[in-house]
């Protein structure tokens, strides 16, 4: 069954874990995804942007897909489906579409006033359904924005402005980027995180950007009240060096080694591998229904 992320991720504060949220692309990954919690007896959660919707057709197709396999594959964790960096009408779509968690990323907003209004108002409309709301303060840079060695350090007031509007976990910046960390990135800032967790309190806190990071930085980043951890391009990378291997072998013209199952296999059990060791690493394993 899926279930909204509030439960789960309020659990994995307490308990001082992370629960990882993998994105999705396809059923493949979907499917790769819910394997390894189930074999780890993690709680999971599955997300999707909107670019990794479209190319799925909808939001919808995602929501039917992932349904479905929690339900035919028997899974027996708590699953939660999440938008991951909505704009307001995503959020809008995905909650009509059957997800049961959004985040709205409005930190890209000309104004901080205006981020804080539309979540709030995201907040009304989600909860009065059961579905959990993630916000996000200050920008999550990425590498792709251009050379950059130090993410962004989201202001402390401005997350406790936005914990108000009764959001259930908040994205903030402290200094991670998304995609691979350039040699010279200069790590998380531990003093940022504290001082954000001593306004916000309780709140389970979010780290985006999840691929690369020291497993002694994580895992100290989650003693601090981090409780999701966002992973993406680490599982693009396992599955495209898998697949390659099996091409660079020649596999693909051997026998019927074209057959895309047979092609994507190498790749989806990579990730299964490789989402089984994030897991481990953020201590969700055996958390099932903690
Ligand atoms: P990575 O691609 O760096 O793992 O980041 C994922 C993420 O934060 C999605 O919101």
């Amino acid at each position: 069954m899926l279930v909204s992320a509030k439960d789960m991720l309020n659990a994995a504060a307490k308990g001082h874990y992370a629960v990882a949220a993998f994105n999705t692309n396809n059923l493949e990954w979907a499917a790769s995804i819910l394997d390894a919690a189930e074999a780890t007896q993690s709680p999971v959660i599955i997300q999707c942007t909107s670019g990794a919707a479209k190319w799925q057709v909808s939001f919808k197709v995602v929501a039917d897909i992932v349904k479905n396999l929690v339900e035919d594959k028997n899974i027996t964790v708590p699953v939660a489906l999440h938008l991951d960096h909505g704009t307001y009408e995503d959020c809008l779509k995905c909650i009509d579409a059957g997800f049961t968690s959004v985040m709205y990323d409005g930190s890209h907003e000309e104004t901080f006033e205006i981020n804080l209004e539309k979540t709030a108002k995201i907040v009304e409309i989600a909860h009065a359904k059961g579905i959990s709301v993630e916000a996000e303060v200050g920008g999550i840079g990425g590498v792709e924005d251009g050379v950059t060695s130090k993410g962004e350090l989201a202001d402390p007031q401005q997350c406790k402005a936005i914990a108000d509007t009764g959001i259930d976990f908040l994205a903030c910046g402290i200094g991670n980027i998304h995609g691979l960390y350039p040699e010279d990135w200069e790590g998380l800032s531990f003093d940022r995180l504290q001082e954000i967790k001593d306004l916000v309190g309780d709140l389970p806190l979010v780290l985006h950007g999840g691929t690369g990071i020291p497993t002694d930085m994580v895992q100290k980043a989650i003693g601090m009240g981090i409780a999701k951890i966002n992973v993406n391009t680490d599982l693009q990378v396992v599955f495209a060096k898998a697949t390659r291997e099996y091409i660079e072998a020649g596999k693909d013209q051997q026998g019927k080694g074209y057959d895309p199952r047979k092609l994507l296999k190498p790749g989806r059990e990579a990730i299964v591998e490789r989402a089984k060791e994030l897991i481990c690493d953020f201590g969700s394993n055996d958390k099932g229904w903690a």
